[in-house]
């Protein structure tokens, strides 16, 4: 192991980077407009109205202490579609919309440090009721679906981006968060990344909760292409480009 390239991946982890930055200098600070909330939609994109907490069928409540007791990484999905209610739940709870601020600033059902929430969430659908199998990106403000296209080959592109792992080409659903680092930025400056980092990990965990309330199961992957996940979700792959996936499906 070379301990120089350690010790700097190690910095990546710690504290030690917010005192090098200057607050008085972020983009924040210095009055520049706050980006939005939520990706603006390219074009005339078509929107799917989602199912609201109070109009889901067939999401059972769950346990909590069960739910925690039960949760683990599921690979292995049964060959059925999911429901449009039931990815309505598991999108309002991965991401979900609790209370609009104002335009630049939104409570989520996670917490994000400052509240910046610098995520998109792109579904890559294969097997959901009421969807045609696509490429779709979730609306948060909304609580829709806007239609990003459709394509032939989408099950080999996705297994390939997810370097082949073979789970990905059977679940009904696959979750790929994106990150716009200049969301946290904005107001963090060169202390945004860790923070996006760990702020990943609370939604996906809440995905992994939310499947137990549905018979569903998922599995958090960090290991994929990046180019060919980026090129997958249509993103830049600089300003925005993705940060974790989780495929979703039904369980035994
Ligand atoms: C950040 C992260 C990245 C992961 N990446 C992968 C992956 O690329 N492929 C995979 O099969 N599992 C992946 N996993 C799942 C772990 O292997 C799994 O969580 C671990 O083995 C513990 O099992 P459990 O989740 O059932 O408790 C990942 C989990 C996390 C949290």
């Amino acid at each position: 192991m070379d301990k120089k390239m350690i010790e700097h991946y190690r910095y990546f982890l710690k504290d030690s980077v917010r005192l090098t930055v200057d607050f008085y200098q972020t983009d924040q600070h210095r009055g520049v407009m706050p980006p939005p909330v939520e990706k603006p939609l390219s074009g005339e994109s078509r929107i799917i109205e989602l199912l609201p907490p109070d109009e889901w069928k067939g999401i059972g409540s769950v346990d909590l202490i069960a739910a925690i007791k039960n949760r683990r990484s599921h690979r292995t999905f049964q060959h059925k579609p999911l429901t449009l209610d039931e990815l309505s739940f598991l999108l309002w709870a991965t991401q979900g919309i609790r209370k609009k601020v104002d335009e630049a600033t939104a409570y989520r059902s996670v917490p994000s440090a400052g509240c910046r929430h610098a995520f998109e969430t792109y579904l890559c659908v294969l097997n959901v009721s009421g969807l045609e199998p696509g490429i779709y990106r979730y609306l948060p403000l909304e609580h829709g679906l806007a239609v990003e296209r459709h394509e032939e080959n989408l099950t080999e592109r996705l297994v390939e981006a997810a370097l082949g792992q073979p789970f990905f080409g059977k679940a009904p659903v696959t979750f790929i968060w994106t990150t716009l680092p200049y969301r946290m930025e904005w107001r963090y400056d060169i202390a945004a990344h860790k923070v996006i980092a760990i702020d990943a990990g609370h939604v996906c965990q809440n995905l992994y909760l939310a499947c137990e309330a549905i018979r569903a199961g998922t599995c958090a992957v960090a290991a994929y292409n990046q180019t060919l996940m980026d090129e997958l979700v249509n993103v830049d792959g600089d300003d925005e480009f993705v940060i974790y996936t989780a495929p979703v499906g039904k369980v035994k």
